[in-house]
C-alpha cells in the first residue's frame, strides 16, 4: 500500500516535498497528492505548505513488535509467542476469528496499525485512525461453560486501567460494563466475542481499542463524547509502550480471572467507578429499569437501587445515564 510507505516517510514529523516522496516511491507528484488524500481519509492529519511539502506535525510513532514486546513480563512473553502485527486489517477481532477457525492457539495476538472496519459493541463501528490508535485482539481458550465468564469484560477494563496507571496516566474511570473514560469522555473500549461450545470448551476473542491520537475531524466521525491519550497526557506516553503494557496487564488479569473470577477486581473497580450515584436506565432485552447506580457485585453485575428501597442486579443490558438522555 503506497500511502503506508508515505506514512513511514512522514513519520519523522519533518517536511517532505511532493517531488521527494514521488521519487522515493517512483510515482508522479499527482499520484502523491492522491495518496495524501487517502491518508487523510484514513484519519491522518497533515499540513501541506507550498514550497515545503507535506508534514505530519509532531510525527507518528509506528508500531513495532520489538518495542511492544520489550514491555512484556517473561510470562506474557511465553503466552503471547505468536504476534501478528498487521499494517491494515478490516478488524482485528474479525481477523482473529478467521485465525481461530484455522486453529490459532491460546495467546495469539493480532495488532493493527489501521482497521478499515473496526467494530464496537452492539453492532456499532469503531474508528481506528491510521497510526493514531491502539487496536488489538487476543485469543483465549476457556475450558468450562460460559457462566465462568461473568465479569470478564469488567476485569479486562480494570487491566487496561492498570496499564494507564502504571504509566503515570491518572484519572481513567470505568463505566459498566467495560468502557474507559476520562471526565466522562471515552478513551478506550472493549469488545469480547465468543466462539465454540457455550457449555464446554470455547474461545474468547478480546478486542481492545484505545484512542491514541485522533484526527481533528474525529467529532464528525465518533458519535459520543471522546478523548485521546495525546490530548490528555501530551508527550507522556509512547504508543508502543502503552500497547505493550496493556497486553501485559491483560495477561496478568486473565490468569487471575481464570483462578478466582471477578471478585479480586471488584474493589479496584469500585474505586474507579464512573457511575456510582448516577441515575440511569438499563435496557435489557425485555424491559427497561430505572434507578441509581450503587456499584457492581463481586461477580461484576451492575447494582441499581430500586424505588422501593431495594436493589436489582443486571449482568447485561444497554445502560443510558439520565444526564446523557
Ligand atoms: C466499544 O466500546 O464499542 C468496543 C470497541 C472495541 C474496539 C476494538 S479495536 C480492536 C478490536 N477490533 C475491533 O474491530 N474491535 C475491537
Amino acid at each position: 500500500m503506497v500511502s503506508l510507505k508515505i506514512l513511514e516517510l512522514l513519520s519523522d514529523g519533518k517536511f517532505h516535498s511532493g517531488q521527494e516522496i514521488g521519487s522515493q516511491l517512483s510515482i508522479s507528484r499527482a499520484a502523491v497528492w492522491k495518496q495524501m488524500q487517502k491518508l487523510r481519509s484514513s484519519g491522518v492529519d497533515f499540513s501541506a505548505v507550498r514550497g515545503l511539502g507535506y508534514r505530519i506535525e509532531s510525527g507518528i510513532e509506528l508500531l513495532s513488535t520489538e518495542k511492544i514486546t520489550f514491555c512484556f513480563s517473561p510470562i506474557t512473553q511465553r503466552i503471547c509467542s505468536t504476534i501478528n502485527l498487521l499494517k491494515v486489517v478490516d478488524s482485528t477481532n474479525t481477523y482473529a476469528r478467521r485465525k481461530v477457525e484455522e486453529s490459532a492457539s491460546n495467546g495469539t495476538l493480532i495488532i493493527a496499525e489501521y482497521q478499515s472496519s473496526g467494530r464496537g459493541r452492539r453492532g456499532k463501528s469503531w474508528f481506528s485512525p491510521l497510526g493514531g490508535s491502539i487496536a488489538f485482539s487476543l485469543v483465549w481458550d476457556f475450558e468450562r461453560g460460559t457462566q465462568v465468564l461473568d465479569g470478564l469484560s469488567l476485569a479486562v477494563a480494570v487491566a487496561v486501567q492498570r496499564a494507564f496507571t502504571e504509566l503515570g496516566c491518572s484519572g481513567v474511570q470505568l463505566k459498566w460494563p467495560n468502557d474507559l473514560l476520562i471526565k466522562g469522555k471515552k478513551i478506550a473500549g472493549i469488545l469480547i466475542e465468543m466462539m465454540g461450545d457455550p457449555l464446554g470448551e470455547f474461545t474468547v476473542i478480546i478486542g481492545i481499542g484505545i484512542n491514541y491520537k485522533l484526527p481533528h475531524r474525529s467529532d464528525e466521525i465518533i458519535d459520543q463524547p471522546h478523548t485521546d491519550v495525546v490530548s490528555e497526557w501530551p508527550q507522556a506516553v509512547s504508543r508502543n509502550v502503552l500497547c505493550g503494557c496493556v497486553v501485559n496487564q491483560l495477561i496478568g488479569a486473565i490468569l487471575s480471572f481464570e483462578r478466582q473470577g471477578f471478585s479480586p477486581f471488584s474493589e479496584e473497580w469500585l474505586q474507579n467507578d464512573a457511575l456510582i450515584g448516577q441515575e440511569c436506565a438499563i435496557n435489557t432485552a425485555t424491559e427497561i429499569h430505572f434507578g441509581r447506580v450503587l456499584g457492581v457485585t463481586k461477580r461484576g453485575a451492575l447494582r441499581l437501587s430500586s424505588f422501593d428501597g431495594g436493589e436489582n442486579h443486571f449482568v447485561g443490558g444497554e445502560l443510558t445515564l439520565r444526564s446523557d438522555a
